[in-house]
C-alpha cells in the first residue's frame, strides 16, 4: 500500500444534508471508520466508529438523537464521545465513566459543507486547531448545489486529474464547450499561496461559450490548496459563484469528490436546468477516464511521465505534499515552496 494520505488537515466530509436530526451515517476518510451524527438540537458530531469497550462499531447501537447505546452491552456515549452509562456495573465497582471516551474528531459545519479534522491514526488532536478553509467571495453567498461521485483511485490521481489542464479538449469535448481543433495556447500567470497555489484572475478562455448565458464578462480566479481542495470564483459584475471541488481520501483507492456550488445570485435557480446537467456531464466525463486508466494501472503504480507546462500544476502538487509532510516530520512550520510562475500549454 502506499501512504498517499495528508493528516491534520479538515476534509470534507459531505454535504450537510448527508446527515439528518437523530440519525447516523459512517463514512470511511483517510482509512479510519467514522461515525458521523447529528443530535436532536441539529448539531454535528464525528466519533471514531469503535467502542471502546469490546471494538464493535458503535453505528450497529441505537442512537435517540443524544446519546448512541452499543449494540453490544449498552454502553451509552454523548456526542463528544464522553461514556454516560454502564449498565451492568454495580454500587460494588468503583468505576469513574466518564473518564472512558470513545474516540471523537473535530467536526464543524458551515455553509452546507460537513468538514472532519483527521489527524494520524492514534494520535491527540491539537490544542490549536487551525480554522476551516476559507472559501473566495462574499460572506452572503448561499448553497446552491452540490454533486458527489466516487472516483475508483487514490487521493494522487484524482487530484492530478482535476489540475490536469490539458485533457479537456479530449475527454469534455462537445459542441458547446471546446474541442481539439479549438485547441490554442494558452499562458497563465500562478502565485504561491498560503497552503497552494492560485491560477490569478483571468477571463475566462474565448472558446467557453458557456459562460455567455450568465450575461457578462466573467473573471475567473482558480486555486488550490492543500490537502486536496479546488476553488473557483467565477465573478460576473455584481454576481459571484463560487465552487468548491474537495477530494477526500476514502481510502487507498477511493477518493470522493463532492463539488459545491454557492453564489449569491438569487435567481439562479431559474438557470437550473442549464447548470445541473452542465457541472454532471463533467465530473461523469473525469469518473469515466479514470476508470480506464485504473483499469491499464491494473493496481500497480509505475512512476508515470509530468511533462512540461501542462503537467507543471501536478509536479507543484507533489513538492507541496513532499515538503508538508517533511515538516510535519520534522516538526517545524510549512512553507511554501512554490514560485510565482507564468505556465504556458495548448489545449
Ligand atoms: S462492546 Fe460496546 S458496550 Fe460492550
Ligand atoms: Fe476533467
Amino acid at each position: 500500500m502506499t501512504d498517499t494520505f495528508l493528516y491534520s488537515f479538515w476534509y470534507v466530509a459531505g454535504p450537510s444534508a448527508q446527515v439528518k436530526r437523530g440519525k447516523l451515517e459512517t463514512k470511511t476518510i483517510l482509512g479510519q471508520k467514522i461515525v458521523f451524527g447529528r443530535t436532536n438540537e441539529g448539531e454535528i458530531f464525528a466519533l471514531r466508529d469503535f467502542c471502546p469497550h469490546r471494538g464493535i462499531p458503535l453505528s450497529y447501537g441505537k442512537f435517540d438523537g443524544n446519546e448512541i447505546e452499543c449494540c453490544y452491552h449498552g454502553w451509552c456515549f454523548n456526542s463528544a464521545g464522553t461514556c454516560t452509562k454502564i449498565p451492568s456495573l454495580t454500587e460494588e465497582d468503583n468505576v469513574d465513566i466518564n473518564r472512558i471516551k470513545a474516540t471523537s474528531y473535530p467536526c464543524r459545519e458551515e455553509g452546507g459543507v460537513i468538514w472532519v479534522y483527521v489527524m494520524p491514526p492514534k494520535t491527540k488532536v491539537p490544542e490549536n486547531l487551525p480554522a476551516l478553509p476559507t472559501l473566495p467571495g462574499p460572506k452572503d453567498k448561499a448553497f446552491y448545489h452540490v454533486d458527489s461521485v466516487m472516483f475508483p483511485c487514490d487521493v494522487d490521481h484524482a487530484v492530478i486529474g482535476l489540475m490536469d489542464p490539458s485533457h479537456g479538449p479530449y475527454v469534455h469535448a462537445s459542441w458547446w464547450w471546446r474541442s481539439q481543433r479549438s485547441m490554442h495556447l494558452k499562458q497563465k500567470k500562478f502565485a504561491p499561496t498560503e497552503l497552494g497555489f492560485k491560477m490569478v484572475s483571468h477571463k475566462p478562455s474565448s472558446n467557453s461559450r458557456a459562460y455567455k448565458i450568465l450575461g457578462g464578462e466573467p473573471i475567473t480566479e482558480i486555486a488550490f490548496q492543500l490537502p486536496s481542495l479546488r476553488t473557483e470564483h467565477i465573478t460576473v459584475g455584481e454576481n459571484h459563484i463560487v465552487l468548491l471541488t474537495a477530494l477526500t481520501p476514502i481510502d487507498d483507492k477511493r477518493t470522493e469528490l463532492h463539488q459545491f456550488m454557492f453564489t449569491t445570485i438569487g435567481l439562479i435557480n431559474l438557470l437550473r436546468p442549464i447548470l445541473k446537467p452542465f457541472g454532471k456531464s463533467f465530473i461523469r466525463q473525469d469518473l469515466e477516464i479514470v476508470r480506464k486508466q485504473q483499469e491499464g494501472l491494473a493496481g500497480e503504480h509505475p512512476s508515470l511521465m509530468l511533462l512540461g507546462g501542462a503537467d507543471q500544476q501536478a509536479l507543484w502538487y507533489h513538492k507541496l505534499k513532499r515538503t508538508w509532510a517533511e515538516a510535519a516530520a520534522n516538526n517545524v512550520p510549512f512553507q511554501n515552496p512554490l514560485p510565482e510562475k507564468t505556465l504556458q500549454w495548448r489545449s
